[in-house]
């Protein structure tokens, strides 16, 4: 083909184009080794970008200087943990009954491990589920007033996946704004629409769901007890709500289980309406003294996740150890009353003496109890003062926390003693005059 015959750029008539500023335009033959080392540096600028974002991240390098997290305790019996050599008060455990060091619940841990070993080393779908787990399921359903209840070796992984299984692209979820993570995750998983309503309001879930898509499929998703705040769900007034407009209600009751109700049955227990909810979940980490989680609901409901839910299909089945504990903790819950009389009175008695203070708790209803100081550079002083005085508790500072909520979370235990409820009331004391 003759040069001048050459199509042009457009802008050049044809045949006076100017040589492309490219390196290679007259390229000699490469040899493989140096295409090797081209492609090798090219993909060392991509992970380098990844390590840069992780060296440079702003609130890793926070977390490292103050170093409130991660702490390593040397040691733990009941509410106290060895800290730098030094025993200090649990504050912040969710161990609401107290039953992680009840005599019962270890050694049935220790009994079903040694009989099954540690590890179920892989999914139910593909290595079978053991006797365990459905005796476990089968109490927890039972104990809930559901028909059926599958559980998971994370308490994070059965609510995610609740929310993740049942709601799908096209459908809308009506979500309270102060979720906890797992139930974020969850709904982004879904692809569902979104749409969120004020804390705890039904008036602006009213407001939101006349609103919405009438036709789409609706989900409503709610927390028991909400973690950090203490709050209590207006769970009547929010299922009714949820039902007049034909919601499926996703009930998360990791703080309410253990904690509310005459004998410990959660949020739907406290308010007598456990119809109108059509999914339960929550964690076995906290009044179950153990590590996992369930999702309780109808058989069919039940099955549909055992056969969808990517989560529960694909991830390794809890232990035998944690699960024997969760159901040792669960008789023992319905034997021994008094674990849950001693939580709510030691619970009235710090609530009494914060207020004393003049601390704010942001109207906690419950043993989750935040004391709320409003900016971080209140909190860390008050968190470390606490320290001082020998009381371990967790900072929770804004985006965690909505902004100007930053706060001290706080968690009583039926556990805690007199004298360290008034160790604890020394400390505050001691910390307030540190802001
Ligand atoms: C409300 C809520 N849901 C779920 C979870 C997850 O439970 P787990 O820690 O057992 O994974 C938590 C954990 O703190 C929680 O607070």
């Amino acid at each position: 083909m003759p040069r001048n015959s050459r199509r042009g750029c457009g802008a050049c008539p044809a045949g006076t184009e100017k040589p492309r500023a490219f390196p290679f335009a007259n390229p000699a033959p490469l040899s493989p080794s140096l295409i090797a080392a081209m492609a090798l540096s090219f993909f060392i600028k991509n992970k380098k970008a990844v390590l840069n974002r992780c060296r440079d991240d702003y609130a890793t390098k926070m977390r490292l200087k103050y170093a409130p997290y991660y702490l390593v305790m040397e040691s733990q019996k009941d509410t106290t943990v060895r800290l730098g050599g030094r025993d200090m008060i649990m504050l912040s455990s969710n161990d609401y009954l107290g039953l992680s060091f009840h005599p019962k619940v270890i050694e049935a841990a220790n009994a079903a491990t040694r009989k099954w070993g540690t590890s179920t080393n892989g999914a139910r779908s593909s290595n079978g589920s053991r006797a365990f787990h459905v005796e476990l399921e089968d109490k927890l359903a039972a104990f809930l007033g559901k028909e059926a209840c599958h559980i998971h070796a994370a308490g994070y992984l059965s609510v995610m996946t609740t929310v993740a299984t049942f709601a799908q692209k096209g459908d809308v979820i009506l979500a309270d704004k102060n979720l906890h993570s797992c139930l974020w995750d969850g709904i982004r998983l879904s692809l569902a629409t979104v749409e969120r309503f004020s804390h705890n309001s039904p008036d602006d879930l009213r407001e939101v769901l006349s609103a919405s898509n009438l036709d789409a499929a609706k989900l409503l998703v709610v927390e028991g007890v909400y973690s950090m705040e203490g709050h209590i769900a207006r769970l009547p007034e929010l299922t009714d709500i949820g039902e007049e407009y034909g919601c499926f209600t996703i009930l998360d009751d990791a703080h309410g289980f253990g904690v509310l109700g005459r004998q410990g049955r959660g949020t739907t227990e406290h308010f007598g309406l456990n119809d109108k909810v059509d999914l339960i979940c929550g964690s076995l980490s906290k009044s179950l003294a153990s590590t996992g989680g369930y999702v309780a609901g109808s058989r069919e409901v039940i099955e549909y996740l055992r056969t969808n839910s990517k989560q529960t299909i694909f991830s390794a089945a809890i232990s035998a150890g944690q699960t024997a504990a969760a159901m040792a903790a669960l008789e023992i819950m319905q034997a021994e009353p008094q674990h849950l009389e001693r939580l709510w009175a030691n619970t009235k008695k710090y609530k009494t003496m914060l207020r004393g203070l003049g601390l704010d708790i942001w109207d906690s209803e419950t043993p989750a109890v935040p004391i709320v100081l409003g900016s971080k550079e209140r909190v860390y002083p008050f968190w470390k003062a606490l320290l001082d005085k020998g009381v371990f508790t967790v900072m929770s500072i804004a985006p965690a926390v909505p902004a100007g909520k930053d706060l001290i979370r706080t968690a009583i235990s039926a556990m805690h003693t007199e004298e360290q409820l008034e160790k604890i009331a020394e400390a505050m004391a001691f910390a307030l005059k540190k802001l």
